[in-house]
């Protein structure tokens, strides 16, 4: 089996498949607004799996979308797609109100499924997803894109080496200097929440992966919006929120992340690891949101590890696509989904 990224090695259930071994699949592609055409688009260029059928709410984003997939056809809903039994996986574009349930009517189909983020609203919508992929044994994939950054993977080895000593600290930032332009992010009903579930849950699933998922002791949190402290129970989400969470090594992570922050730039994001020996960082450069390095830090010495150009903002589907393709089944590693979106929901005070 092929397996390209560290979050491949761990424990996986390969089953044989109703492919072949090394053909391509066959995807449908259920939301091809911006993100959703972006990760098909390197689907295409790589040449990983077929594009079969597309479908959107909005017929012209779907017209759009066949221009980069020409042998693809329209369908009208996930319904149409389903009915197609040549479809080995679907991949979920739509607003984050629909993942789960669009999941798992694509899961209890038989067909695999890559999800963008968040993969649920809350903890309970994420475990039913998860369970419909072990129960249907279906690779589950979602788009938790910065772990296939080439500076997050350096990282990732420096961490799992175990060079830095006990790792007692991990500093997590997020920052964008601007806000979601569609409305449903600002509805707690349909979005889940605010900035930490939109931009926390990568770094959260940052640290928590780098360290093996340790076992969550507390998780402590203040929430903002328009700069006034709020409840999730005010039906606002939050603009900016800090989160203190205590592992059961004993070690903190501290998460800071804000929408429209006066930041000075565009962007501020960075997930360092400071341990006995040492310390490592994942982080964006001159405010960039697609350009980031790794650096080893020793003392007050800094040693860079990785720099950009890294083309990596579709890589975790088409790592996906790559395993579906060699006949991956459900993949244990799914429960990881579960366990940030617990710590989530902890942060939300639910
Ligand atoms: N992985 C990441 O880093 C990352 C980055 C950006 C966005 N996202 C996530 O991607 C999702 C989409 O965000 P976006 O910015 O691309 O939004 P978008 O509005 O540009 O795209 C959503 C698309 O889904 C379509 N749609 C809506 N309801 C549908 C339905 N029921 N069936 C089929 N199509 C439907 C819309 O017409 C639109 O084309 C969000 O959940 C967001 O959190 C993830």
């Amino acid at each position: 089996m092929h397996q390209t990224t560290p979050d491949n090695t761990q424990t996986t259930t390969a089953l044989p498949s109703a492919k072949a071994s090394g053909t391509r699949p066959k995807l449908g592609f259920l939301g091809v607004g911006w993100i959703g055409r972006n990760r098909m688009e390197a689907i295409v260029k790589n040449k990983v799996a077929d594009v079969a059928c597309i479908a959107d709410v909005v017929p012209q984003n779907t017209s759009e979308a066949l221009k980069s997939a020409p042998a693809a056809v329209a369908v009208n809903s996930l319904d149409a797609m389903l009915e197609r039994s040549d479809l080995d996986g679907v991949v979920i574009a739509t607003p984050s109100a629909f993942h789960a349930e669009q999941s798992i009517l694509s899961l209890e189909a038989g067909k695999a499924v890559f999800c963008q983020k968040p993969l649920g609203r809350n903890v309970e919508e994420t475990r039913r997803v998860m369970e419909a992929a072990r129960a249907g044994n279906k690779l589950l994939g979602v788009d938790l894109s910065y772990r296939h950054t080439a500076a997050m993977q350096q990282v990732y080895q420096v961490v799992q080496s175990g060079e830095l000593g006990h790792v007692y600290a991990v500093e997590l930032v997020f920052h964008n200097a601007y806000g979601p332009d569609k409305a449903w992010f600002y509805e707690p009903k349909l979005s889940g929440g605010g900035c930490v579930i939109d931009l926390g849950v990568h770094l959260v699933d940052l640290a928590l992966w780098s360290l093996n998922f340790p076992r969550v002791k507390e998780v402590q949190s203040s929430l903002f919006a328009k700069g006034k402290p709020i409840g999730m129970a005010e039906g606002k989400v939050e603009d900016y929120a800090t989160a203190n969470i205590t592992l059961g090594t004993g070690a903190n992570i501290s998460l800071s992340c804000s929408w429209n922050l006066p930041a000075g730039q565009e962007a501020i994001i960075s997930a360092t690891f400071y341990g006995t020996n040492g310390g490592v960082a994942f982080k964006n450069m001159n405010g960039s949101f697609y350009d980031f390095v790794a650096e080893r830090y020793h003392g007050t010495k800094a040693e860079r590890l990785c720099s950009p150009p890294d083309e990596w903002s579709g890589r975790a589907g088409v790592v996906w696509a790559e395993r579906l393709a060699s006949g991956q089944g459900f993949d244990q590693q799914a429960e990881e989904f579960v366990k940030v979106a617990e710590v989530l929901d902890k942060i939300y005070g639910r």
